[in-house]
């Protein structure tokens, strides 16, 4: 029995992850991006996405607001659904590196629980997660979609870091973070995970 599911068997086929990502000359990965509402998780991976793309690489995004419109439509924002969520597009950015994709999910994934489910997906070299670590008054200032002023107001419930959790990765891989009171630049950001990928191999 799998999930809900009796009598499935698993088909392997001869061309596999290997074989793929000697013809893309890449090492499938999940690069998963967290962090509030507001922090620049989008940009941040649509910078990544070029400048990896640039070095001639294949990626692919995943985003949360994107993802939202089509394959998890069904879901809101409550908690259990949030879960299943993070869940479904750790699955599809599993699919993604095992097509020999360098995969950048970005989004909030609040829950370390379901964030942690992810990585134990994927081998321990191929989950990079990074934690765009900008402050919630930051976040809330830029307001990019005006979402923190209508949570503020009350006509949106539930909203991460108003009265929604966040819970910050306790040991992710890489942390990005302002220096001197000052947000890196995306293209900053993006070749800080850049060199920890080459420096990983
Ligand atoms: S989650 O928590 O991982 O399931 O969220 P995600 O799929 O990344 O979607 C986040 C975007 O949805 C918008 N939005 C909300 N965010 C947080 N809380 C609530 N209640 C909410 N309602 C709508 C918001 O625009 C998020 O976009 P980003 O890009 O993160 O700012």
């Amino acid at each position: 029995t799998v999930g809900n599911s009796t009598n499935i068997l698993w088909h392997e086929c001869p061309v596999g992850k290997l074989e793929r990502q000697k013809l893309l000359r890449q090492k499938g990965c999940v690069i998963w991006i967290t962090g509030l509402s507001g922090s620049g998780k989008s940009t941040l991976a649509c910078a990544l996405s070029r400048e990896l793309h640039y070095r001639g690489h294949l990626t692919y995004i995943l985003d949360g607001d994107n993802v939202r419109h089509g394959l998890n439509r069904d879901l809101s924002f409550n908690g259990e659904d949030r879960a299943e969520n993070i869940r479904r597009v750790g699955e599809v950015a599993k699919l993604f590196a095992d097509a020999g994709l360098i995969c950048i999910a970005s989004l909030i994934s609040p829950y370390r629980k379901e964030r942690d489910a992810c990585r134990a997906m994927l081998s321990d070299s191929s989950f990079i997660e990074v934690f765009l670590n900008i402050p919630l008054e930051v976040c809330e200032a830029r307001d990019p979609k005006g979402l923190y002023k209508l949570a503020r107001a009350g006509k949106i419930k539930g909203f991460t870091g108003v009265d929604d959790p966040y819970e910050s990765p306790l040991d992710c891989e890489i942390v990005i973070q302002q220096i001197d009171g000052k947000c890196p630049t995306p293209k900053a950001m993006a070749e800080q995970i850049i060199s920890f990928l080459d420096n990983n191999g």
